[in-house]
């Protein structure tokens, strides 16, 4: 296929994923060119929409099955292509896998960032942003949290998004590569009208597989009761997909409005435990979720709620769609659709995860 050059291409790693795969789109929507570099090799299924003829979009999505680090296909995406930004989503992210095999996690999240970084540098496609974590912060010294916390990541997860940043502030300060940062608190919700919503392979998030414990009449299995929370139970905050969406749009008109490189948490401000979680899934769906207790999670932190004034003050970003009932819902309206028909068995065995 010829691909002419476009005053407004955004190049997305990762964006056949559950949230890389709602920016495209929405970008798109927007009238923006996107060029995804996936692998798929972490999702079911290339995400419905991008299935179907998306040309009623004023945007294209363009999408390359190939490796975010692959240098060949950077090379052609940047001749090719006038990249304004990449959006790098594209990671491991299964915090507790990344106890287990750091190895893996380092080569892919971090040893592969600086691969495509260089070649950004090399093509002169000198703004980023980038899909960080609220587990750079580790364990939460005070709440909620501010983007100044002390940095202290409790998993190799947290670690390389960590690094990354670092790695950001001295390509900055040496090869004037401008970044944003977003810093994601626990990002959920979908968008069933567009057939867009979450589901990884294997699934490890909250929402989702609370959902399938409760169609699939499975146990679901809490990982902690004993914390210093109010029931016991993990707090999160957690954000819908379409706000995380909006703050990517603002943080592109950010770096395009030659704005400072800068860090920004993506969080609602108020956290839910597993257990409010849990009752809100079984009063949405009408169903009974059986529920196991296990032991901790190893990098699991017992509270992480966001303070989002930077990101309001700076970027002119706040939450509109971010209400626990709403998340669930629009969650429980994909997996209705969608989830029943690919579901993988639920896991066997918790502790290794
Ligand atoms: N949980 C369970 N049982 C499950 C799955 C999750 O009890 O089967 C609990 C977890 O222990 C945690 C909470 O539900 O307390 C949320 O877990 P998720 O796996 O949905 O999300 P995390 O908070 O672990 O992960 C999120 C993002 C990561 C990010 C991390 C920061 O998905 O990308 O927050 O700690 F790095």
């Amino acid at each position: 296929m010829i691909i002419q050059p476009h005053a407004a291409t955004v190049l997305i790693t990762g964006g056949a994923g559950y949230i890389g795969s709602h920016i495209s789109f929405f970008l798109a929507q927007r009238g923006y060119d996107v060029v995804i570099l996936d692998t798929l090799n972490h999702n079911q299924t290339v995400p419905l929409c991008f299935r179907q003829k998306v040309s009623h979009l004023p945007g294209t999505i363009t999408l390359i099955k190939k490796d975010f680090a692959d240098k060949q296909t950077l090379q052609t995406i940047f001749s090719k292509h006038v990249v304004q930004a990449v959006i790098h989503c594209a990671a491991l992210i299964e915090v507790g896998d990344s106890v287990k095999n750091p190895r893996a996690f380092y080569r892919n999240n971090v040893v592969k960032t600086v691969q495509l970084l260089e070649t950004m540098l090399e093509y002169n496609v000198k703004k980023i942003i980038f899909s960080s974590s609220c587990a750079v912060y580790g364990t939460p010294q005070y709440l909620p949290l501010t983007e100044s916390h002390t940095k202290n990541p409790i998993s190799p997860y947290g670690n390389n998004k960590y690094i990354i940043e670092m790695l950001l502030q001295d390509f900055h300060t040496a090869y004037d590569l401008e970044f944003v940062s977003l810093r994601y608190f626990n990002a959920a919700g979908a968008f069933p009208e567009q057939n867009l919503g979450e589901q990884h392979n294997p699934e490890t998030h909250l929402i989702p597989l609370l959902l399938r414990a409760a169609y699939e009449k499975k146990p679901f299995y809490i990982f902690g009761t004993d914390y210093n929370t109010k029931d016991g139970t993990c707090i999160r905050d957690f954000l819908h997909v379409r706000d995380l969406v909006d703050a990517h749009h603002k943080a592109l008109n950010h770096l395009i409005k030659k704005m400072p490189s800068d860090y920004f948490n993506l969080g609602t401000g108020h956290g839910y435990s597993v257990k409010e979680c849990i009752d809100m899934v079984q009063r949405i769906t009408g169903l009974e979720i059986k529920t196991i207790i296990k032991k901790r999670r190893a990098g699991d932190p017992p509270v992480l709620v966001a303070n989002r004034s930077k990101a309001y003050n700076i970027l002119d970003w706040k939450p509109h769609y971010s209400d626990l009932e709403y998340i669930i819902k629009t969650a429980n309206q994909f997996y209705k659709i969608y989830a029943p028909k690919n579901s993988q068995p639920l896991q066997t065995n918790p502790q290794t995860r």
